[in-house]
């Protein structure tokens, strides 16, 4: 028994390489050894390569090499694969001469996650044991595989439902002696090439803007075109190549900050509040939607509405977003009941005095908001944590009602809440520790990507959203067209473009809150009402059939009188139009987030410009693959990005002046990424 010791994940960092082929040449040479098996202390089989190794020259032995030699073993190697086996880890399970996978195990080839390809012959040997058309899928998606659908597909041997490393033990004994199956020798089985062409154009649609994938489904298909070796040669040759890239080198930022966000120093040590009975207030959009996440998370929800009739309408969302979850499979019929019966309904805001935390999901409303929490302390208890899932209101207003303002955090989930990865977490001034701490543990245990925000107008999504739709906005004055920013905006990464992402979620609501802000608004701001004017014509998007676009079954469309809308504002207040190109577009889109971004951190509403990345990333569609706006920023250079600010400023006035941060680090040469320190 060969066991891997290197916790918390086991990456196949150099001393656990070293220490795997030791081993197994050891096991070769030891007469006693009739077989091996491969088995991972702690939670996890081997997660895959250590990730902060990467970009730095490789030490020896490398992984292929380590795993050759378990292949060529003449001793029959097995592994044992518990918790996640990933990359690398996976990797060596697919060198062994057979797979055992404990019955709640996972793996996967996530690399593509990474920008890169499997490097220690992943995209060689999978496909020689489940086909191409299942390694395209799992190679290029990067997800993780069931132990059912992995005995299914041919990818391992057994399924232990017991102990696993026996099972394993037991398998090795009784292949010894008998002709080992390398996997390596195994032709790659002949598969239809319509489930092939399938299955790359659906990586291919996936991959928007993403190079790995591309090479991804090269390297499966050249494997079973050229002989093994020179596959794995080629594999670990684009591996390489991949690691060097500017998408590589994002996605390896993304990665560690995604885990780097809930590390906050402030609350280091702190216990979090124990929360195990929420209550939520409002069951409309995102009330309905927050509930799920906490059904699904496995939390006993009080749910609160207004008066019976407005909680039977809540009961039905909630009911719906199962169905669509039963229908579309992610969910069996026993796990919808079994969510749903950790709800329970109720118009008494009363009935919430037991629970540890009370989610406000209500009306946008100051007034609303404040009468609610006054009335919501009367009747929970002393210690409880109060949060509100407020879009853009004054958090610390909010606070001045209550006599326990420590209580009171803001838990901004985004639309859909139970889907969508972002969670807002909002400290106001007197946010308590210990309450912080609790949100934060509780974003862990929803699988949210948490990310602290001060308060301000907007915190830290909204307020770079509000800036880039401006910027837009902008250019649709000085010559450009909704359907050519969304379109250089979706070459450029985004899933859709701002015009489009406003029509699917209605432009309506913004109108009420620009309508709401006019009185404050700065004289000398420059204010596009582009988007007023289509409010005013019933133009509410995607709902009403017309929005930026005309909608005509289910098809957006270019709608001339959008254009002629646009073209007519240009004349009347007397621009001239230009040929706006794609690239301007882009650089004055990113340049817009970046400024707002820096302001953001000189004002400590974010603790680290990573946290605007992952903000930006999860809540906005930022292409993961430019790694966030500020670490795009640093690597286009700070210059470039206050190069472009400039002729922005000039005609914008104060709305785009150039954040002090931006300028201090540039002129210092920094960059941003400097002040990626613990927040
Ligand atoms: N390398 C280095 N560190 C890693 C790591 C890796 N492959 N995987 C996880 N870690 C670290 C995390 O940064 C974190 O460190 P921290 O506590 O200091 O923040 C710690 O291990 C625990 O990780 P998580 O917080 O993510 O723990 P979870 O339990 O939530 O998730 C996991 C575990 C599913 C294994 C997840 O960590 C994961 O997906 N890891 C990455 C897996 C991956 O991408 N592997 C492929 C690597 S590339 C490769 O193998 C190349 C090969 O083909 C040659
Ligand atoms: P909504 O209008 O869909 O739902 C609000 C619900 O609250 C209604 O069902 C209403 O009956 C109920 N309600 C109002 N007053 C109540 C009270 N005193 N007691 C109990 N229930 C009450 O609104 P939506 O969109 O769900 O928004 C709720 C909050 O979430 C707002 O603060 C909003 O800014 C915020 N938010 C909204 C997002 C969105 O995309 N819709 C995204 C993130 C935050």
């Amino acid at each position: 028994m060969i066991e891997i010791d290197n916790q918390p994940v086991n990456a196949t960092s150099q001393a656990v390489r070293a220490g795997l082929l030791a081993a197994v040449e050891a096991a070769e040479r030891d007469p006693e050894t009739g077989a091996v098996v491969i088995a991972c202390a702690g939670r996890t089989f081997t997660a895959g390569g250590d990730i902060s190794e990467f970009g730095k020259t490789p030490l020896l032995p490398h992984l292929p090499v380590v795993l050759n030699r378990i292949e060529a073993a003449t001793k029959p190697v097995v592994v044992a694969w518990h918790g996640t086996a990933l990359g690398g880890g996976c990797e060596i399970g697919l060198a062994a001469h057979a797979r055992v996978m404990a019955a709640d195990a996972r793996i996967g080839l996530p690399e593509v996650r990474l920008g890169l390809c499997p490097g220690a012959g992943g995209t060689q040997r999978l496909p020689r044991l489940c086909g191409v058309v299942t390694a395209i899928d799992l190679a290029t998606s990067g997800r993780m595989m069931a132990a059912e659908d992995a005995l299914k597909s041919g990818i391992v041997d057994e399924i232990a439902h017991g102990d696993l490393r026996a099972a394993a033990l037991a398998r090795a004994t009784a292949m010894i002696g008998a002709p080992l199956r390398r996997t390596g020798e195994i032709p790659v089985p002949d598969s239809p090439p319509d489930a092939v062409a399938a299955a790359e154009a659906r990586a291919r649609k996936e991959a928007r803007g993403r190079i790995a994938p591309e090479r991804i489904i090269g390297l499966i298909r050249r494997a079973g075109i050229v002989p093994f070796a020179e596959g794995l040669a080629e594999e670990r040759a684009t591996f390489f190549e991949l690691m060097a890239t500017d998408q590589s080198r994002a996605l390896r930022h993304v990665f560690f900050a995604e885990r780097e966000v809930g590390k906050i120093r402030d609350i280091e040590g702190v216990n979090a509040r124990p929360i195990s009975r929420i209550g939520v207030i409002g069951a409309g959009t995102m009330g309905a939607g927050i509930a799920v996440a906490l059904l699904d998370a496995g939390y006993p929800v009080t749910i609160i509405e207004t008066d019976v009739a407005a909680l039977e309408r809540g009961r039905d969302r909630i009911g719906a977003l199962y169905d669509r979850m039963l229908a579309s499979g992610r969910l069996t019929a026993e796990d919808r009941a079994l969510r749903l019966s950790g709800a329970t309904f109720s118009a008494e805001l009363a009935d919430l005095a037991q629970v540890d935390l009370v989610i406000e999901a209500v009306f946008e409303d100051m007034a609303v908001k404040k009468g609610l929490l006054v009335r919501l302390e009367a009747v929970t208890r002393a210690d409880v944590i109060l949060a509100t899932n407020t879009s853009y209101l004054d958090l610390n207003e909010m606070a001045g009602v209550l006599a326990r303002p420590q209580n009171l955090v803001g838990l901004h989930f985004f639309s859909p809440a139970h889907v969508m990865k972002l969670l807002e977490i909002v400290r106001a001034k007197r946010t308590a520790p210990d309450v912080l701490a609790s949100a934060v543990t509780l974003g862990r245990r929803l699988k949210k990507v948490a990310v602290v925000s001060g308060v301000c107008d907007g915190f830290i999504g909204n307020r770079i959203l509000a800036k880039y739709r401006a910027q837009c906005e902008f250019m649709l004055e000085e010559g450009a067209l909704p359907q050519e920013i969304d379109t250089a905006l979706e070459t450029y990464g985004f899933p859709m473009g701002p015009f489009a992402v406003q029509d699917l979620a209605g432009l309506d609501i913004a109108w009420a809150r620009r309508k709401r802000l006019a009185p404050t608004r700065l004289p000398d701001e420059r204010y596009v009402p582009l988007a007023d004017r289509l409010c005013e014509l019933g133009r509410f998007g995607q709902k009403t059939g017309s929005g930026w676009y005309r909608y005509e079954g289910g098809k957006r469309l270019v709608d001339q009188a959008v254009t002629d809308l646009i073209l007519e504002h240009s004349r009347a207040i007397g621009m001239e139009r230009r040929q706006i190109t794609p690239q301007e577009i882009q650089a004055r889109a990113l340049a817009a987030m970046v400024n707002e971004g820096a302001r953001i951190v000189a004002e400590g509403i974010a603790c680290r410009p990573l946290d605007i990345d992952i903000v930006m990333i999860n809540g906005y569609g930022y292409p993961a693959w430019r790694g966030g706006p500020m670490h795009e920023a640093d690597r286009i250079g700070l210059p470039a990005i206050l190069k472009t600010l400039k002729p922005m400023q000039t005609r914008d006035g104060p709305a785009f002046e150039a954040s002090a941060l931006l300028v201090e680090i540039a002129a210092e040469g920094g960059t941003l990424a400097q002040l990626n320190i613990r927040g």
